[in-house]
């Protein structure tokens, strides 16, 4: 039975690929922070008999936190198959916020947490006969930059600034994972799905969640239209340790944005930072 480890896993594009990949047969671990919508995924998921779908409840915003996922996915799962990395929440408005580890929130959410995963599943991912991550972001989005002098934007914070950075973060984190983890068979896959209409606007504060509702009624994709050409790279990765897809179309890792240099500089500081 393939193990499918979803962060985001009980919402939006994360809670579509977990029902998929049930409905595949697959034991399915989706992961959020609320306890709610666990129950509310797992109630939906006993209509779907062909697999079976665990949810853990953890909060990564915190580093200890996902350390401890890893840890218990690790004891629990020697083999992990598919790694989805979907956790995120939109601050873009109001004041910057820290985590009690001290670090700016998207930061913390959006990309330490993938990090630690990332690199924290290699042993179980690497123990599969066809290992996948696959990062969910915005890679090829010519927005935003790795504010290298403060990552925590304490001197120049807004919440589009640090949701930016976040998503170039994972750019790089991808890139590094390619060089560092290549040979090791695993295929990191960075990937935009486009606008889909998810449970994303609900941790909005209003008029923005009204504005941003109205826009995914008219123009996003539904969530099973998204997730279409996201399980085909899922079920037959590339061969490459490192790739970039926008939807269907692959982008070319030339830019500034897949910069190797970069990536493992980016790496080097976050090692640091988180200390490991
Ligand atoms: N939707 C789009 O148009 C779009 C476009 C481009 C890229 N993306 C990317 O696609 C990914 C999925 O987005 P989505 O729109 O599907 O999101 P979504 O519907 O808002 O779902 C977010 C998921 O993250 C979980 N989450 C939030 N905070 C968490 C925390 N502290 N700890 C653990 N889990 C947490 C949520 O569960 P809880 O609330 O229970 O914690 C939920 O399962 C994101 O990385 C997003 O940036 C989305």
């Amino acid at each position: 039975m393939q193990i499918v480890v979803i962060t985001g896993g009980t919402d939006g594009l994360g809670k579509g690929l977990a029902l998929h990949y049930l409905q595949q047969g697959a034991h399915v671990i989706a992961i959020g922070s609320t306890a709610e919508k666990g129950q509310a995924l797992l109630a939906e998921a006993r209509a779907l008999s062909a697999g079976r779908i665990s949810f853990v409840r953890a909060d990564l915003t915190s580093v200890a936190a996902s350390r401890e996922l890893v840890r218990r996915l690790a004891e629990d799962h020697p083999v992990v198959d598919k790694l989805i990395l979907c956790a995120q929440r939109y601050r873009l408005l109001g004041d910057r916020v820290t985590t009690r580890e001290g670090f700016e929130h998207s930061f913390a959410l959006a990309y330490l947490s993938r990090f630690v995963l990332s690199y924290g599943l290699h042993d179980a991912l690497r123990a599969a006969r066809r290992p996948v991550v696959m990062n969910v972001g915005t890679p090829g989005v010519p927005l935003g930059r790795i504010h290298w002098d403060d990552l925590q934007l304490t001197q120049t914070y807004s919440g589009t600034r640090a949701t930016l950075q976040s998503f170039r973060a994972n750019d790089l984190l991808g890139v590094a994972c390619g060089v560092l983890h290549a040979g090791s068979g695993i295929s990191y896959i960075g990937y935009n799905p486009g606008v889909v209409s998810t449970g994303m606007p609900a941790s909005l504060p209003q008029p923005l969640r009204a504005v941003t509702t109205a826009f995914f009624t008219l123009f996003a994709a539904s969530v099973p239209r998204a997730i279409a050409p996201m399980t085909v790279l899922l079920d037959d990765p590339p061969a490459e340790p490192f790739t970039a897809h926008w939807q269907k179309r692959r982008l070319s890792l030339d830019g500034r944005a897949f910069d190797r240099h970069d990536a493992l500089r980016l790496h080097d500081i976050t090692r640091e930072l988180i200390s490991c």
